[in-house]
């Protein structure tokens, strides 16, 4: 596992992004496994900027999101397609018909995640899978749990996270109960794994995920055992290890 230290957000979003900017160029059919939250806008916002510079082609690039909310539409702005396509997919010149996610409107999990099992194995599993890291370990929807899942499946989102998610919604009833994420397994069978994270509230988490033992309990562990990971972080994040 490789660790950068990365001066601040800022600094974090320009060096993950370069790394990303390096596999499209040296491999322009490349898949990309991507992740949505907080952390990776300063990096898609980069590489839209380089893209509009010229510096930069998706038109070959393949991408497969991590996780969708079960029962949200592309339209819906809480949707995780639509943050995809608000911050990067809508700004470069990526094929729509390339860019995937788990299918949050297929009410059958078992298709949904069969489906979005066959959809990464036929592009060839990512090349590249960004994440970035929960406060409790978890990455896409991987929550702390008793064993590692391997494929993608359907999570019950937790009481607090529901709670949580209530404000970006008009009522509690419009709040999704269950998402749909790729497994650990899968995650870990991509051929090279970034991880970005920033800030201090993510120091504990950082030292125990990547320094700790390796447990379903810390799902981000079992990075850990992945021969190619590299971990952009900003100092904050950093401030438990030396
Ligand atoms: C996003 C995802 C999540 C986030 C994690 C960190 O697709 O699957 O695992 O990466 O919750 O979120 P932020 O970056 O908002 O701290």
């Amino acid at each position: 596992m490789k660790i950068i230290s990365a001066k601040d957000y800022d600094d974090m979003s320009r060096k993950a992004a370069n790394i990303i900017a390096s596999q499209v160029i040296m491999k322009p059919d490349c898949v990309l496994g991507l992740a949505t939250g907080s952390t990776p806008v300063g990096t898609y916002a980069r590489l839209v900027e380089w893209y509009e510079r010229g510096d930069l082609d998706f038109s070959n690039v393949t991408t497969v999101n991590l996780d969708e909310y079960k029962g949200l539409t592309k339209e819906n702005d809480q949707s995780y397609f639509y943050f995809m396509n608000k911050h990067l997919f809508s700004k470069v010149n990526v094929k729509p018909e390339r860019t995937f996610l788990p299918d949050g409107t297929e009410p059958d999990s078992e298709k949904a995640c069969s489906d979005y099992n066959r959809i990464i194995a036929e592009a060839g599993g990512a090349d590249l899978q960004l994440l970035g890291l929960g406060h409790n370990g978890h990455i896409g929807f991987n929550e702390p749990a008793d064993v590692f899942e391997a494929k993608t499946h359907c999570v019950d989102l937790t009481e607090s996270t529901i709670k949580a998610n209530q404000r970006f919604f008009a009522s509690i009833d419009e709040v999704p109960r269950q998402a749909y994420t790729m497994g650990v397994g899968t995650i870990m069978k991509a051929k090279r794994i970034l991880v970005v994270v920033s800030g201090e509230d993510k120091a504990k988490i950082v030292k125990e995920a990547f320094f700790g033992p390796i447990t379903p309990r810390v799902p981000a562990s079992a990075l850990q055992l992945h021969g190619n990971v590299t971990v952009v972080a900003d100092e904050a994040a950093l401030s438990l290890v030396k």
